[in-house]
């Protein structure tokens, strides 16, 4: 058997200049004259698997970027996928295609609750959820995760059943959660499926960070694949953008299997929302389906994972930082309410690394770091760290 092949996540790839959202935000110098470091937003400082770049290279070639229409084959490569990762059988007339996780967490809320009705909202969480809520506008219970073993979120049993109890529409779930990085287990996914069937309460699950688990004792588990039951109440939203770092082309889909939540979820979808366009198919497709894209998956997440314990490890010397343990994504969560700064997020930008303020997820005094970079950046940031917590 011939090696896998490696693939080279350590040479710098210049992003300045490339209209990146993360790179041009905060391009400038610090005051001390470096450059700044933009770690915040979650894409990652990677190219993209080589076969995603040849297929997208040879639709250049064709010319014609006229509308597309769903391959079929993705359709195909999707319910493959669900079946051989997570043992989840699904159809294809399950799937809806879109442009992006958020505008299905926006679909999901205006299409499948009505104005009186009330969410239920985990967090701290990735801030679209509340802006999912607001602008549609629902009412929403925001419920405080717990935190095991200091170290990372679990969902609080008993503050689940008293706000299931209260009563609520919709349960918007992040899984993996974003910002914590935790994977929640197949008993607490099984204790929110009781309570959602007893309360006859709707699930939408956004899964987008599902295939960067970097814990090898961990697995994600869809909760959707728990039963039939918790299928039928449940739109789950996936996407390959995120392990396969291709936002800029790519697309996402929900899978519904009720027929009539799936078209109340796709009503009047094609002027809502754009059909994803000819690079997303083409870059979802070679992704999913090309052998070498899921070794370079492998390849990503055995790097991610360093990355992982070497701020893990680093962060653990700062005093009054704590940071918690990063079970799936590319996202540090860390605390630094013990610094007892008004703005940390401030604070690290005056030493050059431009972070995620934590405000955005409900969790002021936190900060977000996006170690989906060259580990020589990482350590550059780190260093930045630590020069940061002796100048406070
Ligand atoms: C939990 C979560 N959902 C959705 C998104 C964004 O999804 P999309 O770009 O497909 O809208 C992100 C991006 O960071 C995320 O972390």
């Amino acid at each position: 058997m011939s090696a896998p092949p490696s693939f080279d996540f350590d040479t710098p790839v210049e992003r300045a200049g490339t209209w990146s959202q993360r790179w041009e935000r905060f391009r400038g110098l610090d005051a001390a004259g470096r450059e700044i470091l933009p770690l915040w937003v979650a894409d990652m400082d990677f190219r993209a698997p080589p076969p995603v770049l040849e297929a997208l290279s040879r639709r250049i070639d064709h010319g014609v970027l006229g509308y597309s229409v769903l391959p079929e084959a993705l359709k195909e490569a999707i319910v493959g996928r669900m079946e051989r990762l997570y043992r989840w059988q699904i159809r294809p007339d399950w799937i809806v295609m879109l442009p992006g996780v958020v505008a299905g967490l926006h679909l999901a809320v205006r299409q499948l609750t009505q104005a009186q009705d009330k969410l239920l909202l985990p967090v701290p969480v990735y801030n679209p959820f509340r802006r999912a809520a607001e602008l549609a506008p629902r009412a929403f219970e925001a419920i405080p995760l717990a935190c095991a073993a200091g170290t990372h979120y679990v969902l609080d049993a008993g503050r689940m059943e008293d706000a299931f109890r209260r009563g609520a529409r919709m349960l918007m779930l992040c899984n993996p959660q974003n910002p914590g990085g935790a994977i929640y287990g197949r008993d607490e996914l099984a204790s929110i499926a009781a309570l959602a069937e007893r309360h006859d309460t709707l699930i939408c699950s956004d899964e987008i960070h599902a295939e960067l688990v970097l814990d090898e004792d961990r697995a994600h588990i869809p909760i959707a694949s728990l039963s039939p039951e918790i299928s039928r109440r449940t739109v789950t939203l996936m996407s390959p953008n995120k392990a396969f770092n291709i936002p800029g082309a790519g697309c996402a889909y929900a899978i519904i299997e009720d027929p009539d939540l799936r078209v109340a979820f796709s009503r009047e979808l094609h002027g809502l929302v754009p059909d994803p366009g000819v690079f997303s198919y083409i870059g979802a497709l070679a992704a999913y389906t090309e052998p070498a894209s899921g070794s370079w998956l492998a390849g990503l997440i055995a790097y991610l994972r360093a990355n992982r314990d070497v701020a893990e490890a680093e962060l653990a010397q700062i005093e009054g930082l704590k940071a918690w343990h990063v079970e799936a994504s590319c996202l540090a969560w860390i605390d630094a309410r013990a610094w007892g700064l008004p703005d940390p997020t401030a604070h690290f930008l005056k030493h050059g690394l431009a972070l995620s303020p934590g405000t955005q997820f409900s969790a002021p005094g936190f900060v977000r770091l996006n170690f989906g970079t060259q580990r020589a950046r990482l350590d550059e940031a780190l260093s930045r760290m630590r020069e940061a917590a002796r100048a406070r």
